[in-house]
């Protein structure tokens, strides 16, 4: 099976990309890394061909907005379906909230892609809680590790270990306790120190309640 993998961030190649760093994280333990192409920067159409000479197809992506970045739905329009039975697709989400509960409307979206498309589905797998792996790498180190694992189990036996594939995924909705605790932290404005922090790198802390639009 030869298969290639997608970064769908609109960051592309950037050493800030998530995406490119799960997508070099999955490959990192196979015997024969596969190839990673950025979706950002291509010609939707060009890409859709290149992808033809291979069996499997692995999107990589983040989400914005709750959503598949414009740049991948626009890759999507472009592929053709196929009229074989030996071509598959498989995504992996990864995203900024705690819990992967939120991607399960992109996951039904990509389970009836794959059909329209005539691939045989490999799955979705999601991991919340992503948004700082370019800032703090120490701190995902066991992520890491999940991820290699699942490269070099897909490279195996060229699907999703179910196994890893519910670690990555957890927690899948927020316990109550937890709800407490982010309740908490909103109210003493912990949650915003980051965020805030870059408001004030760019000068734009005093604009932060603008409503430019009103
Ligand atoms: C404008 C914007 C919108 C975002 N929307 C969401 C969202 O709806 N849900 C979520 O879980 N994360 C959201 N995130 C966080 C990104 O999914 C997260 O940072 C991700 O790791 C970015 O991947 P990338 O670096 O490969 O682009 C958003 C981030 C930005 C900047």
């Amino acid at each position: 099976m030869n298969t290639i993998i997608l970064n769908g961030s609109p960051k592309g190649n950037s050493k800030n990309s998530n995406s490119k760093i799960f997508a070099e994280e999955f490959v990192r333990n196979m015997k024969n890394p596969c190839e990673i192409r950025c979706i950002a920067n291509t010609n939707p159409k060009e890409l859709a061909r290149y992808i033809e000479d291979f069996d499997t197809i692995i999107i990589i992506l983040p989400l914005y907005i709750h959503a598949m970045p414009g740049i991948v739905m626009k890759f999507i329009e472009n592929i053709e379906p196929t009229t074989t039975k030996d071509k598959y697709i498989g995504f992996i989400i990864q995203a900024g909230f705690l819990e992967t509960e939120q991607e399960k409307f992109v996951e039904a979206y990509f389970a009836d892609l794959a059909k329209q498309l005539n691939y045989n589905y490999l799955g979705t797998v999601s991991k919340g809680q992503a948004a700082g792996t370019y800032m703090y790498p120490k701190m995902f180190k066991k992520v890491f590790k999940l991820l290699n694992d699942l490269g070099s189990a897909y490279e195996e036996t060229h699907s999703f270990d179910k196994d890893i594939v519910k670690r990555l995924g957890q927690p899948y909705e927020i316990s109550k306790f937890m709800l407490r605790i982010l309740n908490l932290v909103d109210k003493v404005g912990l949650n915003n120190t980051l965020w805030h922090k870059e408001l004030k790198k760019n000068n734009a802390f005093d604009k932060r309640l603008d409503k430019p639009f009103l």
